[in-house]
């Protein structure tokens, strides 16, 4: 399995984000925090937050599943 690099300047992949993403992160900053680290060019701003929300999105939370049946 290939994991994308997200951030170059922290060394953080697809899967640090989704890892910080289940440990409650929200926004690029938080999965930064959660990995010790804080922006540095910045530039993986954008790609973090997609990852982010894609993250999200394939997450279903339980009170949808039984709100659905
Ligand atoms: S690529 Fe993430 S801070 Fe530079």
């Amino acid at each position: 399995m290939v994991l994308m690099i997200i951030c170059v300047c922290r060394r953080i992949n697809e899967q640090g984000v989704r890892t910080a993403v289940a440990a409650g992160a929200r926004s690029p900053e938080a999965v930064q925090a959660f990995h010790g680290c804080a922006f540095n060019c910045g530039k993986c701003r954008c790609a973090m937050g997609e990852t982010i929300s894609q993250t999200l999105d394939e997450t279903v939370p339980d009170e949808a599943l039984l709100a659905a049946e």
